[in-house]
């Protein structure tokens, strides 16, 4: 698959099979994604991979408001917590450097999707967390920040490629010359 083809395959899956994931690739793909960009190369990061009988027990932490109740089934997931150094947390309180690490976990999150679809996995980015539970979860320190979430999965059979919806390109795109 070129680079072409992974960013028209990639979508968010919401429906799995009851395929397994292998924590080996998990790993692979948590590998990949580390070699993200990031500000000042701070790598503001860890990745948690939740796999096998803990993804069914995880799933509630990404379930609030009636919303992603479909995780229930998910077969693995990948916690993403933000994990600044305390030079990174002194500069981001001067100088909203916090931006910048938003910015850093989007393009983790970005390379992740992306490795993992490359590998024949599919994935969903979930924002609607509960970062307390996920704390508990994982025995992190309480007020640890998880920014994202990504459900990790074969997509179920007959689960097909949606057309992407997406605004005209002419509203997002200028060419200036
Ligand atoms: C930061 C972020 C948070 C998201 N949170 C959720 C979520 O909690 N649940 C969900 O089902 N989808 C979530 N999504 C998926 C978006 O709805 C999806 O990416 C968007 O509709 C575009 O569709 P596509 O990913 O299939 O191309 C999230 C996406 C992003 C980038």
């Amino acid at each position: 698959m070129n680079l072409e083809e992974l960013y028209l395959k990639r979508q968010s899956t919401r429906k799995y099979s009851d395929k397994k994931v292998a924590d080996e690739d998990l790993e692979k793909i948590c590998r990949l994604a580390a070699l993200a960009p990031s500000a000042k190369n701070s790598q503001p990061w860890k990745m948690f991979a939740i796999n096998g009988d803990k993804a069914a027990q995880f799933a509630h932490c990404v379930q609030m408001f009636g919303a992603n109740g479909w995780t229930q089934h998910c077969p693995a997931f990948i916690v993403i917590e933000l994990n600044r150094g305390k030079f990174e947390e002194k500069i981001a309180q001067k100088f909203t450097f916090a931006d910048f690490a938003g910015n850093d976990i989007g393009l983790l999150t970005a390379h992740l999707v992306l490795a993992a679809e490359n590998m024949g996995l599919q994935t969903c980015i979930l924002g609607i967390r509960n970062e307390k539970e996920i704390a508990q979860f994982l025995g992190e320190p309480e007020g640890t920040r998880f920014p994202l979430v990504i459900a990790v999965g074969y997509a179920a059979e007959g689960y097909e490629v949606r057309p992407k919806d997406r605004k005209p390109f002419d509203e997002v795109f200028k060419l200036v010359k």
